[in-house]
């Protein structure tokens, strides 16, 4: 059949169950541009091989633009008899350069290495786009943390108050998770940029291509190393799909913490209108929406890397049609983070804070106490001690019902004799901020280092 890309050996044409369950194009017709820059870079192989002349190589040429200008205006698209973007595309060619030029691209060349190479491709071009997405999260995060250069909340662990912080702090804790994210997708691009073109169908080409050529017409750094390896491995993109699940996960913690914020009961955030949703019942209702689907679409992301690597695992090399179901997944963890990011961004850059709230909270749940011990030790005793000391104030503030600097000169005194007055100076939430001094504590001239620092990492990325 002239649909098809075999036909020799076979009497009949395949089942129409058989085509139904085949088809690809509904989801990697988003390939089409990469597969027609691959067929470029194939053209000029197969004419660095001597296998097409000038004058064919040139019609071959000026028969893609075409069939990309086609592509690009939606004047040339898949049929429903074209099993995947590469049949479809050959179908274009032939229809536009011809069966006896059309015919000669496919030299050398097999879907395997062809699809191998087009997802990488894919893969580098959205991993920046996304990126840029994340650093615009990042942005938001920091230019809250630098609008909020004073304001404390209580830090909490287990969920209990722990210690205060700076608010900036906390905001900046959320910042580099995420700028590692993005490292991730420049570290993972190194491993991306290896052509697997030239492997053809898993055994490499007898026709004198340079897949190297083809490689750096693509930009990428290198072709593949072995052609078994290069149609049948998938651990780059599951590697990307990694990161995009790493993104989820860390949006959704952002999330959290500000569903649980924006509560009544926490009362630190306020969502913006234009970032938050009602009810079509209760009137009062300020839903917090985006942050609900961060945390849902988290869960989304997760699936997509382990339903790709359940499709991995037990696969015998070289390829196996199974690999089609490579795509779906991380086409889904584009998409996704795509309409995810810029949402996420808008959220954080649009919270308004309670920091009067916050800095009143701070030292509550005797929050304080640590700064008691620590206090302490400067004094000279023993950590030991000094944490039985404090302890011994929470309990005795626990039971009348009173806070740590409400403790009388005497009341200090008859808990410890190294309790004296002068204790009351970290008794303050002020006054423990500036005492985590040490390198990546939440004292604010350490904070506003860590500030400069998440800028300059921004402005590397
Ligand atoms: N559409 C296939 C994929 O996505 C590529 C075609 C390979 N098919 C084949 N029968 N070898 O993996």
């Amino acid at each position: 059949s002239p649909l098809s890309l075999w036909g020799g050996r076979f009497s009949g044409g395949p089942a129409d169950a058989l085509t139904e369950l085949s088809r690809s194009t509904q989801f990697d017709w988003r390939l089409a541009r990469h597969d027609i820059a691959g067929s470029r870079a194939h053209a000029r192989a197969l004419a660095g091989a001597g296998l097409l002349d000038q004058a064919e190589l040139d019609g071959m040429l000026a028969a893609l633009d075409r069939l990309e200008g086609d592509v690009v205006s939606g004047a040339f698209g898949p049929r429903p008899e074209d099993e995947d973007v590469h049949t479809a595309l050959e179908r274009g060619l032939i229809e536009r350069a011809g069966p006896a030029l059309g015919g000669k691209l496919r030299a050398g060349r097999s879907r395997n290495d062809q699809i191998a190479t087009l997802v990488r491709s894919y893969l580098r071009e959205q991993a920046r786009l996304l990126a840029g997405g994340v650093l615009d999260v990042v942005t938001a995060l920091t230019e809250q943390a630098a609008a909020h250069p004073g304001a404390v909340m209580p830090g909490r662990t287990h969920l209990q108050h722990a210690q205060p912080l700076l608010l900036a702090h906390h905001l900046l804790a959320h910042a580099w998770p995420l700028l590692r994210d993005v490292q991730r997708w420049v570290d993972w691009d190194a491993r991306a940029a290896v052509s697997p073109y030239g492997s053809g169908a898993l055994a490499g080409s007898s026709l004198g291509l340079d897949p190297r050529a083809v490689a750096a017409d693509l930009g990428f750094s290198d072709s593949v190393e072995n052609s078994i390896d290069g149609t049948a491995a998938r651990d780059v993109v599951a590697e990307f799909a990694f990161v995009a699940a790493m993104v989820g996960v860390n949006l959704s913690r952002i999330s959290e913490d500000v569903i649980i914020w924006a509560t009544k009961e926490f009362g630190f955030a306020r969502l913006d209108d234009a970032f938050s949703t009602g009810s079509s019942i209760m009137p009062q209702k300020k839903n917090p929406d985006v942050a609900e689907l961060a945390r849902g679409k988290a869960g989304r992301l997760i699936g997509d890397l382990t339903g790709l690597l359940a499709t991995l695992k037990g696969l015998p090399l070289a390829y196996n049609r199974d690999l089609q179901e490579d795509k779906e997944p991380v086409f889904d963890g584009v998409d996704t983070l795509s309409v995810l990011l810029p949402a996420v961004s808008g959220m954080v850059a649009t919270l308004t804070f309670d920091t009067a709230r916050m800095a009143e909270l701070a030292p509550q749940g005797f929050s304080l106490a640590t700064d008691i011990a620590e206090w302490l030790v400067r004094e000279g005793v023993a950590f030991r001690d000094a944490h039985e000391i404090a302890g011994e104030c929470v309990r005795v503030c626990e039971a009348a019902g009173k806070e740590l600097w409400d403790l009388t000169d005497d009341e200090l005194a008859a808990i410890s004799p190294h309790l004296t007055p002068q204790v009351r100076s970290v008794l303050s939430v002020e006054g423990s901020v500036a005492s985590r001094n040490g390198r990546g504590g939440t004292a604010p001239d350490r904070v506003a280092e860590q500030l400069t620092a998440a800028r300059a990492e921004l402005a590397r990325l």
